[in-house]
């Protein structure tokens, strides 16, 4: 593993990891409008290879498998407690997915895949054009890059809306670099695609994708929500249990500009990028 992304293998194992594994179904509930774009956008066909980078729990692994049957997935990722439930689910599914506990920036892949995958787990490497550039080289020759990472957390509503609400109960936040790795840190398309360009990537798209996220039935599940995941659940970890409560009744009561028969589901916005190697 690269000892630049050691923060991050310690995020991903620590709390936030073990709720993600917990919360795996509840996550794709979240992303339901989302999946289904970017696994289209990706094309996996018949008899292909695909990677997952970063696959988590292992949702999209396991419909790249059902996709290319009889060709098969490889799923990585550092977070351990994620790729238990994700392998136990290929178990379930008698899924052909190999999978590898290991950084995606550093794995010495053999130049096997005719698709390389991520549904938000490419935006965490320390040092990105090296990261891809690995991740170019696990292709094959004609091979391409297709994942889907957020725009700016002002254009996710999901994310700003409930953690503006709630600033003023919060800890003072630091200052955060943009580029940083973090869910945010692709947000600039310019930023991303030079990044992909310096890599070794060519023929680079990167697309608009505006559609919305589940956040719960209700205002109150909604703002449940919004302390589980998104950054004012980041942002209220260690608050107490009367600010906590505080902040939900603030977070629900501005929810219902988001209700729709389908529930609450504020905007999200993303981007899908493409390249081939
Ligand atoms: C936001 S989660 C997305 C998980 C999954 N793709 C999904 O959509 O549910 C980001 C994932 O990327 C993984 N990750 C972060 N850095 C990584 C790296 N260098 N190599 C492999 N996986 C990494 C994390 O452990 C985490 O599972």
């Amino acid at each position: 593993m690269s000892a630049a992304n050691a923060k991050q293998v310690e995020y991903w194992n620590g709390r936030v990891g073990e709720r993600w594994a917990r919360r795996h179904l509840r996550i794709d509930e979240n992303l339901q409008q989302i999946t289904p774009r970017v696994l289209e956008f990706a094309g996996a066909r018949v008899g292909e290879t695909a990677l997952d980078v970063g696959c988590g729990a292992g949702t999209t692994a396991l419909a790249l498998a059902e996709a290319v049957a009889p060709g098969g997935v490889t799923a990585i990722d550092i977070s351990r407690p994620m790729l238990e439930v994700a392998k136990a689910r290929a178990v379930e599914a008698e899924a052909d997915i190999a999978f590898h506990l290991a950084d995606a920036s550093d794995f010495a892949f053999a130049p096997s895949f005719d698709l390389v995958f991520s549904r938000f787990g490419v935006m965490f490497f320390a040092d990105p054009v090296a990261a891809f550039a690995n991740l170019r080289r696990a292709l094959k020759p004609g091979g391409r890059l297709r994942f889907v990472c957020w725009r700016t957390v002002a254009e996710n509503r999901w994310a700003s809306a409930p953690f503006e609400a709630a600033k003023h109960l919060l800890p003072p936040q630091e200052p955060s670099d943009p580029f940083a790795p973090g869910p945010y840190a692709f947000a600039d398309a310019a930023r991303v695609e030079k990044i992909l360009r310096d890599a070794g990537f060519r023929d680079v798209t990167i697309a608009v994708l505006d559609c919305s996220f589940y956040m719960g039935a209700d205002a109150d599940e909604a703002a449940q929500e919004a302390l589980n995941v998104g950054p004012l659940a980041y942002a209220a970890r260690d608050l107490g249990d009367a600010a906590r409560a505080k902040a939900r009744d603030i977070v629900a009561a501005m929810m219902g500009q988001f209700a729709t028969p389908a529930g609450i589901t504020p905007p999200a916005a993303c981007w899908l990028v493409g390249a081939e190697s």
